[in-house]
């Protein structure tokens, strides 16, 4: 029990909260105890729950640890509310375990990343399901997922719609695989975001970042594409907006941006992702989508690493960076949030894996990297190490 109970007005948070029973303190940091309706910026009254299954991951990681100064930063982290992937079918079950935790004041938090022909334009992040498998999508992963969350009308619950999805339809159209995994992108985000519009959630549609819809020719085709998808599912009104820089790099208000010297500079003016949503989300709303956006910032704390912008993978030097907070300074970006947990890896070093993808073998990246999603304990002790702010 973190004694949240004294200090949150309850009367600031929709749902109001069980009054505690002597025998149930303990439980005082459960659900409200009516419905919750979300409206307007979800983490203004709530912060991101720090779900157990990251936790546990953090709780491993310490008790590996020799240098007790930087376990004791790296502690930490436990209590930093992340999101939780769900980016496969097995990790259904381990919804539950977080949202019977979730107290009134906070925000259950989640990715839904399990489309048919996943990453079509990379290999790092190739999913279970096959392209061709849309129904097995919507069966056997949304409408489960959808199920439970009905079992939790109480508790407040953020996602983060299939990152990379749509903007690799936008830029990667090229490669035959995104061709191939276009119809299954569309009509999977569409259902996705139509079966999850209950009033206890809210949704943010993945747009990439800065150095990728950002460039002046793909700003209007980005937000032609993620509007048509959030048309087709019925304009829910669950949908608040974007999240962008999910698990990259970009700073969000560095100025000049880090890029910014480069010769193609001249056709990309949203050189940080405050610059990327104030020019994408007019354009959302001139298509009929809402553009509020959400930022990751969970290893951006150190700036300078890249070689180019589309270097993704475990960039080498990188720190844990901005807490999440809803203070941000732009009335467009609604929170600073920790999307990809950090410490998982991005993807795998093994030039013999299937999912190796050379991104993961460039100069920059670290090395040796497990699997994408696996755990990477020296990548998370060098993000505790180089966190800035510091932890
Ligand atoms: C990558 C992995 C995925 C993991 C996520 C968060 O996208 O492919 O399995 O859940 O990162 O670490």
């Amino acid at each position: 029990m973190k004694g949240f109970y004294a200090a949150v007005a309850a009367s600031a948070i929709s749902g109001v909260f069980a009054a505690p029973s002597p025998v149930e303190v303990r439980q005082a940091a459960s659900a409200c105890a009516t419905p919750v309706t979300l409206t307007g910026n979800p983490f203004a009254q709530r912060s991101i729950f720090a779900n157990p299954y990251y936790a546990s991951e953090v709780r491993s990681a310490v008790a590996q640890m020799t240098d007790t100064a930087l376990a004791a930063k790296a502690a930490k982290v436990a209590d930093i509310g992340t999101f939780q992937w769900i980016d496969n079918r097995a990790k259904i079950s381990i919804i539950e375990d977080t949202l019977k935790q979730v107290p009134c004041d906070k925000l259950a938090a989640f990715v839904i990343y399990d489309l048919p022909g996943r990453d079509c334009a990379a290999k790092a992040s190739n999913g279970e399901l096959a392209v061709g498998d849309l129904p097995i999508y919507k069966a056997e992963y949304i409408d489960p997922i959808v199920a439970l969350f009905k079992k939790y009308p109480n508790t407040a619950i953020a996602l983060v719609i299939e990152p990379d999805s749509l903007p690799n339809l936008v830029t990667n159209i090229d490669q035959v695989s995104c061709q191939n995994s276009a119809t299954g992108y569309r009509e999977g985000v569409a259902y996705a975001l139509k079966s999850l519009a209950l009033p206890n959630i809210v949704m943010y549609i993945d747009a990439g970042h800065g150095g990728w819809l950002g460039w002046n020719d793909n700003l209007k085709p980005g937000a032609k594409e993620l509007a048509t998808v959030y048309k087709n599912a019925g304009s829910p009104k669950q949908v608040r907006g974007i999240s962008t820089n999910v698990a990259g790099w970009n700073a969000f208000d560095l100025s000049p941006g880090e890029f910014s010297k480069e010769t193609d500079a001249q056709w990309n003016k949203a050189q940080n992702e405050k610059l990327y949503v104030e020019l994408f989300s007019p354009e959302l709303t001139a298509n009929g989508m809402p553009g509020q956006a959400i930022v990751d910032t969970g290893r951006n704390g150190v700036q300078g690493l890249r070689k180019a912008w589309g270097h993704w993978c475990n960039i080498n030097g990188a720190g844990f960076g901005k807490r999440p907070t809803a203070t941000t300074g732009s009335s467009l970006v609604d929170a600073f949030v920790w999307v990809k947990p950090g410490g998982e890896s991005d993807g795998t070093s093994d030039t013999s894996a299937t999912r190796y993808d050379s991104f993961c073998g460039k100069e920059e990246s670290f090395k040796p990297s497990p699997e994408a999603g696996a755990w990477h304990q020296a990548y998370f002790e060098m993000l505790v190490k180089n966190a800035n702010p510091p932890l």
